[in-house]
C-alpha cells in the first residue's frame, strides 16, 4: 500500500517545472522529509533511451507511437522508483507525469484525453498523483524562455502548444481535488512561494 506523497509539476514547455521542482526539493530538504526528485520520462535508465527516441528521433512518430513509449517509460518508472519510494512512505517529486500525456498527446494530438487516462491506468497501475502543479504561461512567455534550442517536441507550431496549455487548463478544471494552478507569467521567486503556500499544509 502506498504510504508516501506523489507530486507532479506540470505545465507547457518553458513554463518553470524544473526550475520549481529544484526550488521545492531544497525547501523540502530543510523539513527533513525524506523525498526523491525525478522525471517522466527518463527517470530509470531504461526510460532514459526512450526519452532519447521521444525527444530527438528525427523521423516521422505515428501517434500512437509516441503515446506508448511515454506510457512504456512510465511502467518502467513507476516499478523501479515511483512505487518502491511511496512504499517507504517517502515523498516523490516527479517532472511531469499523466497529465502531460493527457495534454499534449490527448488534447494537442487529439487522441482523447479520457483514453489515455484508461491506458495509463494499465501502464501506471492506476497510480496518480495526490497532488499536482501546474504552471499556468501564456504562449510569448513560454516561446522567450524555450529559446532557439528545441527538442521535438518543443519543434511543434504555436497552434500545437496552444492547444497544450488549454488541455492542462481543461484537466485542473476536471480534477480539482488535485491540481493546483500557479500562475507562472511572474518571477521565480513569487511562483516559488505560491508552491510553498501549498507544500507548507502537508508538512506544517
Ligand atoms: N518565473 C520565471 N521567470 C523567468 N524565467 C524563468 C522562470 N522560470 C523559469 N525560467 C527560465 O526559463 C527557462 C525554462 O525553465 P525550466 O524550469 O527549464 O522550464 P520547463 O522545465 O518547464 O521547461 C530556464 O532558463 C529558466 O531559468
Ligand atoms: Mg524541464
Amino acid at each position: 500500500m502506498k504510504k508516501g506523497l506523489f507530486v507532479t509539476f506540470e505545465g507547457t514547455d518553458g513554463s518553470g517545472k524544473s526550475t520549481q521542482l529544484e526550488l521545492a526539493a531544497k525547501y523540502i530538504q530543510e523539513k527533513d522529509v525524506e523525498f526523491i526528485q525525478t522525471r517522466d520520462p527518463g527517470g530509470t535508465p531504461l526510460g532514459c533511451k526512450i526519452r532519447e527516441i521521444l525527444l530527438n528521433y528525427d523521423g516521422e512518430v505515428a501517434p500512437y507511437c509516441e503515446l506508448f513509449l511515454y506510457l512504456a517509460d512510465r511502467a518502467q518508472h513507476i516499478d523501479e522508483k515511483i512505487l518502491p519510494a511511496l512504499n517507504e512512505g517517502k515523498l516523490v517529486l516527479c517532472d511531469r507525469y499523466v497529465d502531460s500525456t493527457m495534454a499534449y498527446q490527448g488534447y494537442a494530438r487529439g487522441l482523447g484525453a479520457d483514453r489515455i487516462l484508461q491506458l495509463n491506468r494499465i501502464a501506471a497501475k492506476s497510480l496518480m498523483p495526490d497532488l499536482t502543479f501546474v504552471f499556468d504561461v501564456n504562449t510569448e512567455v513560454s516561446r522567450q524562455r524555450v529559446g532557439d534550442k528545441k527538442d521535438r517536441l518543443e519543434s511543434e507550431a504555436d497552434d500545437f502548444h496552444k492547444k497544450v496549455r488549454e488541455g492542462y487548463l481543461d484537466l485542473a478544471g476536471k480534477f480539482p481535488e488535485r491540481i493546483v494552478v500557479i500562475d507562472a507569467n511572474r518571477g521565480i521567486e513569487e511562483v516559488h512561494q505560491d508552491v510553498v503556500k501549498v507544500l507548507g499544509r502537508f508538512f506544517n
